[in-house]
């Protein structure tokens, strides 16, 4: 079942250890005081919502599985690799373990009471976070509990090792508040964010996340930006003042982090290819007109979208991503008069801000 190369490596790689790496693994939450008290936390949200089974998302060889079970949840495991599966299966014949993928689970909508993810996430690629967390998201009940177990660090690295058995593993570090960040911006609750550091066997700090699917959902960004109807202009920007006492918009926000070195190696890439795409996408302003931006003729000159560019506005998200991990508020404006246009196109105008007047509403609010 795995189609994308990086899955079929993974799951190769776990078949080809999966003996060896269930003996390793086998009583190592013995040793682990602060997992097994998370664990018992996770388990009694989970009960307290009421909501039924709870999925352990690359389980591995089950013992995580199974102390769920022992926690009195109805916990079942699903895992990519067929050969740890076959293996959860024989040690733990009173359990259900399923072969999947946590990029799509094969779950219903809105149908368990909580996801487990011990160690699992770690060999998904940075990029693809984002899916995985919608991906729990859509199969959780609402009121549904998340917990994700993973090493701490901004490295990523590849073996080709273990256990003098030839694999073909990729691994990812993590940092707590972005994967934080990353779960709010998947619709999570974030109740807890934990790090410990490493004990005598381990490398780095082992983060431990705890969210849960809010029990009504809030007004997405999407219905919020349907209030932008034709002949509106849209602009994110900045909660605060700049230094020149204007709203900084969220491209300037994100270059000026680029700027100061406050990326890591991933948003910087994600930055270039989100600016590439814009710039391929719609014209830049100062080429037609390059007084549009000059601070005497134009004080506070500011982009705003029209409405209508849908495409334009939609990509914004890649931009309030990085702003989220960085935790930098941003606002979401509309105005069908946001100030003296003194540029226009078929998507966009600049215009200057008016001195006073009704001025443009905010639509949505993101605290960093
Ligand atoms: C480091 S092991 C952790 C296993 C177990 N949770 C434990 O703590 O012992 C990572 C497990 O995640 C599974 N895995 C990796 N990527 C996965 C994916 N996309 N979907 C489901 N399972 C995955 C691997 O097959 C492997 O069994």
């Amino acid at each position: 079942m795995p189609d994308e190369p990086f899955l079929a490596a993974t799951k190769a790689s776990y078949d080809v250890m999966a003996a060896e790496y269930a003996d390793m693994v086998s009583s190592d939450l013995d040793a682990k005081p602060l997992d097994r008290a998370l664990l018992a936390a996770f388990t009694e949200l989970v009960k307290a919502g009421g909501n039924g089974p709870v999925a352990d998302v690359g389980c591995g060889p089950g013992q995580a599985t199974a102390v769920l079970r022992r926690l009195g949840v109805d916990a079942f495991g699903i895992d990519l690799s067929p050969g740890m599966i076959d293996l959860a299966r024989r040690t733990y014949p009173d359990l259900r373990f399923e072969v999947g993928s946590m990029l799509a689970l094969g779950l219903p909508e809105g149908s368990m009471g909580g996801l487990l993810a011990y160690y699992s996430i770690i060999h998904v690629p940075w990029e693809r976070r984002s899916e995985v967390f919608s991906e729990f998201h859509r199969v959780l009940a609402p009121g549904g509990q998340v917990m994700l177990v993973f090493q701490v660090g901004d490295d990523r690295g590849h073996r080709s090792e273990a256990f003098g058995k030839a694999i073909c593993l990729d691994w990812y570090r993590q940092q707590p508040d972005e994967i934080a960040n990353l779960l709010r911006r998947a619709g999570f609750e974030v109740w807890a964010t934990v790090t410990r550091q490493p004990d005598a066997a381990e490398k780095t700090p082992q983060g431990y996340v705890l969210a849960r699917k809010p029990l009504s959902e809030p007004v997405e960004l999407d219905e919020a930006r349907g209030l932008a109807d034709e002949g509106l202009y849209v602009r994110f920007q900045s909660t605060v003042r700049n230094e020149r006492g204007y709203f900084t918009g969220v491209f300037g926000l994100v270059n000026g982090l680029a700027r100061n070195g406050k990326l890591t190696a991933e948003q910087e890439r994600l930055r270039r290819a989100h600016n590439d795409w814009y710039n391929a996408a719609y014209p830049d302003p100062s080429s037609a007109d390059p007084t549009v931006y000059d601070r005497e003729l134009h004080p506070g000159a500011a982009a705003w979208f029209k409405s209508t560019s849908r495409d334009l506005i939609k990509r914004v998200d890649g931009y309030l991503e990085i702003l989220a991990a960085h935790e930098i508020g941003w606002r979401m404006m509309r105005s069908s008069d946001p100030g003296r246009i003194v540029y226009e196109d078929e998507y966009q105008i600049v215009v200057v801000p008016h001195e006073a007047g009704p001025g443009p509403s905010a639509i949505r609010d993101r605290d960093g």
